[in-house]
């Protein structure tokens, strides 16, 4: 029996396949490689490159191998570009899951881990965030997802679809031979890093007058590799005929973007200027995710907490790799 694992060539899934590889498990990539790299991948892992949306594809996928879950990490996932582009955002992320979903189930393919995100939350009535916190997501990305989570929850009940949802906060660090190489990049930790290395001349603080410790804002960063972990929980979850559940994964505590910038500075010992720049629209002060039932219900204990490993760990893949993938 085999996983399937889509957009196992992007930044988390490619981390995902190896550690899978590295339990025994057998493991099936889909990737169209819009973001993804094929170099991300093993060559010795069967690759498909297609759309999770091509049915005759997935079926076909499904007829070359015994697959008995789907991990299903593809998506578009540019948080600005959704709100200019939506109707990419719902048919990527949202249509073609239900296609995906559809081959899946009609091959009684039912176990089905999927990447959801904090941002189905929205603006944050509390932190830290659990699982009950009221999710009305503020783009386009947010709903897309929010969307499969509904109709994860409808399959369920309808077709007995058993399912993990895992509402990851924010993503970074580089696991093994897997780090992050995005075209464009748009987060924190590999643009301060880029700053370290000389490709930028400056790394721009948005609102330093939030109503935090040091007035910027604060975000939970999560290691790809305890992200890992918690998909590898999920899949025993599931296994053991565990219920579907949402589940958060973050580490609760959070760092504002002057601690991310100072850390970096320490671990590359690199001179990482930084400009001031105004509040960006919808960026609330506080993004902390309460994990409490990742723990109890997946045993998930989180490695990498520190932000001094994660970035140490990105800083040696981005010293190893400074034109990425290519
Ligand atoms: N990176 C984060 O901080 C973060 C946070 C929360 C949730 N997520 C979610 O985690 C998942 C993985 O994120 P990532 O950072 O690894 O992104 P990524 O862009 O590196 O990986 C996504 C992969 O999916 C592929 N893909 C996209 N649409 C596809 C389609 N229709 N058919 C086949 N392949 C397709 C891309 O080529 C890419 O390789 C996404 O679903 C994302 O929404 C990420």
């Amino acid at each position: 029996m085999a996983i399937l694992v889509t957009g196992g060539a992007g930044y988390i899934g490619s981390a995902a396949v190896e550690d899978l590889r590295g339990k025994g498990e057998t493991v099936v990539v889909l990737d169209n490689l819009v973001y993804g790299h094929r170099k991300a991948v093993d060559s010795s892992v069967a690759f498909y490159e297609g759309d999770i949306g091509d049915e005759s594809l997935i079926q076909k996928i499904l007829d070359e191998h015994t697959i008995e879950a789907c991990m299903h990490f593809s998506a578009f996932a540019f948080v600005g570009e959704s709100v200019e582009k939506p109707d990419i955002y719902y048919e990527n992320n949202f249509v073609q899951t239900l296609k995906l979903l559809d081959v899946l189930i009609k091959n009684n393919v039912k176990k089905f881990i999927f990447s959801s995100t904090c941002a189905t939350y929205g603006e944050p009535q509390y932190v830290p965030i659990d699982e009950k916190h009221p999710q009305f997501p503020t783009s386009p990305y947010g709903w897309s997802k929010f969307m499969v989570e509904r109709a994860l929850a409808d399959y369920d009940t309808a077709y007995d679809l058993k399912f993990v949802a895992l509402r990851y906060f924010n993503a970074c660090g580089a696991s093994g031979d897997c780090g992050e190489d995005h075209t464009p990049e748009t987060h924190l930790i590999p643009l301060v890093l880029f700053a370290a290395q000389g490709k930028r001349d400056s790394i721009a603080i948005f609102g330093d007058d939030y109503p935090t410790p040091d007035g910027t804002a604060i975000r939970d960063y999560i290691h790809i590799a305890d992200l890992s972990q918690a998909h590898l929980l999920a899949l025993e979850h599931l296994r053991n005929d565990g219920k579907s559940e949402f589940i958060n994964l973050g580490n609760g505590g959070g760092y504002s973007v002057k601690e991310v910038i100072e850390a970096a500075r320490k671990i590359t010992g690199r001179n990482i200027a930084t400009k001031i720049a105004p509040r960006r629209a919808g960026d609330p002060s506080r993004l902390v995710a309460d994990a409490k039932k990742a723990r109890e219900v997946l045993g998930w204990n989180p490695q990498f907490p520190e932000i001094e490993k994660i970035i140490e760990s990105a800083w040696n893949w981005h010293e190893a790799h400074p034109n990425g993938y290519e």
